[in-house]
């Protein structure tokens, strides 16, 4: 049986809802509070999912909880998650870990201090999916990897975020928001970055709110670009074109993700979620490799629209924990983040600049998910299916 840990949330907004479902799915994982800035946010959430309301700063010292996920803005990332360390408790992030490597380093070094568990979203590169593209990397069935392409692109968040302003101001835009997920899946699968170079643009310098809510009708001001091309260079040697956009009306872009080997070309499915289908091209017939068979891989969350998806949001939190048990590095760590921050950073550094960015850190490639960690994470009375939120 897996060790339960008692964990609290801070930040109670667009996506307290997904971890607070979903946390039934994890066992180490038992939500007892949680808290905003906004009293009024903490107080229903935690009316609607049994929980304690607490402030911000009552939730952070409260002896009884071990650890908190931090779902605040990511401006108050850096401050809130070194706080959440000080007073002892492991803390894992939504993404980005920070904003500024000095912010990234501090936290790593304070975690490191503290003896105390350090993980940050994303961990989607856990799911069946990109764990499936991961074996099949690691299993010699692409050759050397040499190229490849990445692409998000949308028309930002105004049309669906009730809250969209933060993601248009410096220190957030597609790079750090969608960015983390792709990077991510890259180094997963790749292994760290190199050096870096990126073109920047901006398309519209301010944007209208239309989804539902407070802030409806209302106009974001665009201080960071929203449209970057970046050649990320591995420290492999593999050469992969990332671009990411809000600006884009739509794409014709059939994969977010393919990479190209020597011995074959991979489509990875979306790093945005958790299952999916890797499809491997080569001398022969076109091989797919679905990921319901994998751990986090069915389609286990039907959207409002009624499409499924794979969604385990969470994961990396219950991965944190049982690492805390068993005395081993969490999958989605600090360290791994803050490399991923590094490349990330650097992306709109290069754009700046107007030349290659060196990437100073280097990260260990996380370990596969076993079988058997994946066993211990899931809650015996796990849920299979999640139906529309109401
Ligand atoms: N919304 C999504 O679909 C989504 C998806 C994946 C990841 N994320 C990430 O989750 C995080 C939160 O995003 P969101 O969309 O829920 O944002 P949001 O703006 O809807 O909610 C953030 C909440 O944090 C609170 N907050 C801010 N600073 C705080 C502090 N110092 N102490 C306590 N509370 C504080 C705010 O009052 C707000 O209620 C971000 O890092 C974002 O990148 C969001």
């Amino acid at each position: 049986m897996a060790r339960q840990w008692n964990v609290g949330v801070l930040g109670c907004g667009n996506i307290f809802d997904a971890y607070a479902r979903l946390s039934a799915v994890f066992a180490p994982v038992k939500l007892v509070a949680c808290a905003d800035l906004n009293g009024e946010a903490a107080a229903a959430k935690a009316a609607r999912y049994g929980l304690e309301a607490l402030a911000p700063d009552a939730l952070i010292a409260h002896p009884g909880i071990d650890a908190i996920i931090n779902l605040t803005n990511p401006a108050s990332h850096a401050a809130t998650t070194a706080a959440i360390l000080r007073a002892g408790k492991h803390a894992y992030g939504e993404k980005p870990l920070a904003l500024t490597l000095a912010d990234g380093d501090a936290l790593v070094a304070l975690a490191d201090s503290r003896g105390l568990m350090l993980a940050s979203a994303p961990d989607t590169f856990l799911g069946g999916a990109q764990q499936t593209a991961r074996r099949l990397i690691d299993e010699g069935r692409l050759g050397t990897v040499k190229s490849g392409s990445a692409h998000f692109m949308n028309h930002g968040m105004e049309r669906w975020h009730p809250n969209p302003h933060p993601y248009y101001q410096r220190g957030a835009g597609p790079v750090l928001d969608m960015g983390p997920y792709y990077v991510s899946a890259l180094v997963n699968l790749l292994g760290p970055v190199r050096r870096v170079v990126a073109l920047a643009t901006t398309f519209f310098d301010e944007r209208l709110v239309t989804a539902d809510g407070p802030n409806r009708g209302s106009r974001v001001p665009v201080t960071t670009p929203t449209t970057s091309q970046a050649l990320l260079e591995f420290r492999s040697g593999a050469q992969i074109h990332f671009s990411v956009s809000y600006d884009n009306w739509g794409h014709g872009h059939r994969n977010p993700i393919e990479l190209h080997g020597t011995l074959g070309s991979l489509m990875v499915p979306d790093p945005n979620y958790f299952a999916g289908v890797a499809e491997l091209h080569g001398d022969g017939e076109v091989q797919r490799f679905g990921s319901e068979g994998v751990a986090f891989g069915q389609d286990n969350w039907i959207e409002v629209k009624g499409t499924r998806i794979g969604n385990y949001r969470g994961a990396g939190v219950a991965d944190m924990l049982d690492a805390a048990e068993h005395g081993r590095p969490p999958r989605a760590s600090g360290r791994f983040a803050r490399h991923v921050l590094e490349v990330l950073l650097a992306i709109i550094e290069s754009a700046e600049v107007g030349r290659f960015v060196e990437i100073a850190s280097t990260t260990d490639r996380p370990a596969p998910m076993t079988a058997e960690d994946a066993a211990r994470l899931i809650a015996p009375d796990a849920p299979q299916t999640f139906a529309p939120d109401a």
